[in-house]
């Protein structure tokens, strides 16, 4: 059932247009993340639906309630800003039982709440320090911790994750989404980095100037890009020019370089100019003559879980991700030969590629 919908949502900020026109339908429980570079409209969208932010034109709507002129703390919304700012005055325990203390909670089971949410992100005894005594990845827990404690229907949480080290902010990633689920709470993220949004997203609606250019689930938004803007922002892509040649009711055949690739046609006409994507860890090295193309190792780089190779190729430079098996692919200078299954293969039109 639909919970929270966003309908034809803009901001402008003099003559400035910060959010262009966004519209979803968020169902109750879904995590929803807003992915996008700096300054696409992210925080401004999040601050709408929180209240903070008035809409230049559009509607917010929770549970069938129009809300798109309710102040913030009538929206009982968890809030996670982006600068986090807890109340500096004021102990870890005391930021987190300042939501429950304004709804009244009794003084017992504010102090049950504070615990549970301290447990919750990992902070138990923690509760009598004050922010200060704390590093920018605690703080930023303490903030979350904070934002749960309320149990709110919705959680907003701008870039909750930033000031995290790797190790950690991958398992919060995981963790957060498991207290998500386990209080199904209606959540929308916004961030900048594809790993976060990946792993904790049911959708990823990827932003780019005030709008969304594609929203899906997360497999869907990585593997069925629908412009080369959304292919290069959620993860990494390789692109060169094809053909149409001939197409038949289920695929069409592409040239690509001295090769004739069949692909999903999706509507791709006879003669046209495609672009062609396809995903690092999708092509595959082979012995130099047996692939679809031949090319020289540029670069080799070694990344732990996998290598990762630039190949200079008749297609141009292709990067190629190989995991480690425990064998060592060729080195920098070495001709290899490249190969891919033609499914893998993303064809857009060429004006969808500027897109
Ligand atoms: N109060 C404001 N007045 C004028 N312009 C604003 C205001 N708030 C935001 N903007 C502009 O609107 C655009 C979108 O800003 P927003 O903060 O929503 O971006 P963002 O996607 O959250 O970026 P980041 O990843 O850097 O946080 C930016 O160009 C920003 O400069
Ligand atoms: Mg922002």
């Amino acid at each position: 059932m639909t919970f929270l919908i966003l309908d034809s949502l803009a901001k402008r900020f003099g003559d400035f247009t910060a959010v262009e026109n966004i519209s979803v339908e968020i169902e109750r429980g879904e995590f929803v993340s807003l992915l996008g570079p700096s300054g696409c409209g992210k925080t401004t969208t999040l601050q709408m639906i929180a209240g903070f932010v008035e809409p230049t034109r559009g509607k917010i709507a929770v549970d069938g309630k129009d809300i798109t002129t309710l102040p913030p703390e009538k929206r009982g919304m968890g809030i996670v800003f982006q600068s986090y700012a807890l109340f500096p005055h004021m102990t870890v325990g005391q930021n987190i039982g300042f939501g429950l203390e304004m709804r009244r909670v009794p003084a017992a089971d504010r102090k049950k709440r504070i615990e549970e949410a301290l447990d919750l992100v990992r902070l138990s005894g923690l509760g009598k320090r004050y922010p200060r005594e704390l590093s920018g990845g605690q703080r930023q827990r303490v903030a979350i911790a904070r934002a749960l404690a309320i149990r709110p229907e919705v959680l907003l949480l701008d870039e909750p994750m930033s000031n995290l080290d790797a190790k950690l902010r991958e398992e919060m990633h995981i963790e957060l989404r498991g207290i998500q689920r386990q209080l199904g709470i209606t959540t929308i993220l916004v961030t900048h980095d594809q790993a976060e949004a990946l792993t904790m997203s049911d959708r990823i609606a990827v932003m780019h100037g005030g709008r969304i250019v594609q929203i899906g689930s997360p497999i869907e938004a990585y593997e069925r890009p629908v412009s080369a803007f959304a292919s290069g922002f959620l993860g990494k892509i390789n692109a060169f020019a094809g053909s149409v040649l001939r197409k038949n009711p289920r695929c069409c055949e592409i040239q690509v370089g001295d090769r004739i690739a069949m692909v999903p046609h999706e509507g791709r006409e006879v003669g046209n100019n495609v672009n062609v994507y396809v995903r690092p860890e999708k092509l595959q090295i082979m012995p130099v003559g047996t692939g679809h193309v031949n090319g020289t190792v540029k670069t080799r780089v070694f990344l732990g879980s996998n290598w990762m190779l630039e190949v200079e190729s008749p297609l141009g430079l292709l990067r190629v991700s190989q995991p480690n098996l425990g064998g060592i692919p060729p080195g920098e200078g070495e001709q290899v030969g490249i190969t891919w299954q033609d499914d893998d293969l993303r064809v857009l039109a060429v004006e969808a590629s500027h897109g």
